[in-house]
């Protein structure tokens, strides 16, 4: 039996955000956001039927709330601020009943002695920005800047740890590419232009927070996706590289190297689909190189060789340069349909550490989302020994790259309280503590009465 020890003062949370946890989507002065929008508009797009409205309204019960991360041994919490609902208009005036419900989330936070991780933008564009073109026209670059420097005064005083995004990637693949978010574009070339934006928007903020003089740090939060080729033939490497070079290092260079890969700006290039730049853009993404980073990680990418023909005529797609692979064997969340590749979390710190100049990091999601898990309750318990088993299975690599010197200060699960999760409602739960959406009663799983141990411990047996 070995006891994996964590360092004392290593960051045990869950993740949240605002959208998702809410609720009070159109009340004390929130305006719409896309998802309040499309859900209106396109009810039958979210499964059952279910929109923003329904969350654990955390709006209503962040108290109590925050006694549960106590319970669950919590030092961490992530979490995110609405930007429909501190400037309802996207600029312009900001609500006063926003800025006291923050104010007072935060200090109950920090009287728990609970330190908020705070991200500027999780997927939940104020619709009045979407209506100006979103993430397409660069006067919405200029407005999340000013929302973000109003963020850093009105709460910089008491938050240390700012993300500027969430998962910069998703909007554009979910929105832009495969027609699963607002406002279901399917365009290659948007989809470059919107991530382009998305990381000066991003630098900006960077550099918005370090002239503010605020002590802290900032950073943004990336899901990354470990590449893999299916063999060792030059094609299926290829199609591997090729596959990060989209997802992660698109994101990842420009946040923590300050430029983007030669590869991509070539690729980008070939295929004439390079976004519109102004003279200075370089300057701005160099000055937007984080403190630190946020790695969301859920499953990995294994991909082969292009075998099929790329047909000219259809829409551009990443999946010109590579093909899905399965890999026979792979062990799966069948309610997902993820594959659960553990190690995926140790090759991504090794890579932060061996190539991105060891940066400070968060496991800042990691989880398992599973339907119907009324089945497992024993005892009035979500039995959830499945979610024990792969936090475990997680943690043991996060603990064998922090051995070998990665720099990783702290897990959170995906998530706090079971979520809305956008298109998805509620098919999925991935809670420490189970909802009950119709009472609004949160009851911890047996995963939550573990956390609870293993951060009071500083580890855990195994
Ligand atoms: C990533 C996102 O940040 C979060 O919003 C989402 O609900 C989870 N993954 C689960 O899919």
């Amino acid at each position: 039996m070995n006891f994996y020890q964590f360092p004392t003062d290593f960051w045990w949370g869950s993740a949240s955000s605002a959208a998702q946890s809410e609720g009070a989507s159109q009340r004390d002065g929130k305006a719409k956001s896309i998802w309040d929008h499309w859900f209106e508009q396109s009810p039958s797009r979210f499964f059952d039927e279910v929109g923003p409205e329904d969350t654990s309204t955390f709006y209503d019960h962040f108290q109590s709330d925050i006694k549960l991360m106590k319970q669950l041994g919590h030092n961490s919490f992530r979490t995110s601020i609405s930007w429909s609902r501190l400037i309802p208009d996207g600029t312009g005036a900001v609500n006063p009943k926003a800025v006291s419900f923050y104010r007072n989330m935060i200090a109950e936070l920090k009287k728990a002695e609970i330190e908020p991780f705070i991200c500027l933008f999780h997927f939940d564009m104020p619709l009045a920005m979407q209506q100006k073109g979103g993430w397409e026209n660069r006067e919405v670059v200029d407005a999340y800047v000013q929302y973000a420097k109003t963020c850093f005064e009105l709460f910089g005083q008491d938050v240390h740890l700012w993300f500027t995004f969430n998962e910069p990637i998703v909007p554009v693949e979910q929105g832009y590419l495969y027609d699963a978010h607002y406002p279901n574009v399917v365009d290659f070339r948007r989809a470059v232009q919107v991530a382009y934006h998305t990381m000066l928007a991003h630098a900006q903020a960077v550099a918005c927070y370090r002239d503010s003089g605020l002590d802290g740090q900032i950073g943004i939060i990336l899901n990354l996706t470990p590449s893999y080729p299916r063999s060792e033939h030059p094609a299926d490497q290829k199609a591997a590289r090729m596959a990060d070079l989209l997802f992660n290092r698109s994101f990842l260079d420009p946040a923590v190297l300050g430029v983007y890969p030669k590869e991509l700006a070539q690729l980008m290039a070939d295929y004439s689909v390079a976004p519109h730049r102004q003279d200075g853009d370089g300057a701005i993404l160099q000055a937007g190189k984080v403190d630190v980073l946020g790695v969301n990680y859920y499953q990995p990418r294994r991909v082969k060789a292009r075998l099929n023909a790329i047909n000219p005529d259809g829409p551009m797609m990443p999946e010109w340069f590579f093909d899905a692979y399965e890999m026979p064997g792979r062990k799966m969340n069948r309610h997902r349909g993820w594959e659960i590749y553990e190690k995926g979390i140790y090759d991504i710190l090794i890579n932060l550490k061996d190539n991105y100049g060891n940066i400070p990091c968060y496991v800042s999601e990691n989880g398992m989302g599973v339907e119907g898990e009324d089945r497992f309750i024993q005892d009035g318990v979500v039995q959830d020994d499945y979610r024990i088993d792969f936090v475990r299975e997680h943690l043991i690599w996060v603990h064998r790259a922090i051995q070998e010197g990665a720099n990783c200060l702290g897990y959170h699960l995906w998530t706090f309280i079971d979520c809305w999760s956008w298109a998805n409602a509620y098919k999925n739960r991935y809670g420490f503590i189970a909802l009950d959406l119709k009472t609004q009663q949160r009851t911890i799983k047996k995963s939550g009465q573990w956390i609870a141990k293993v951060a009071s411990e500083h580890g855990f047996e195994g």
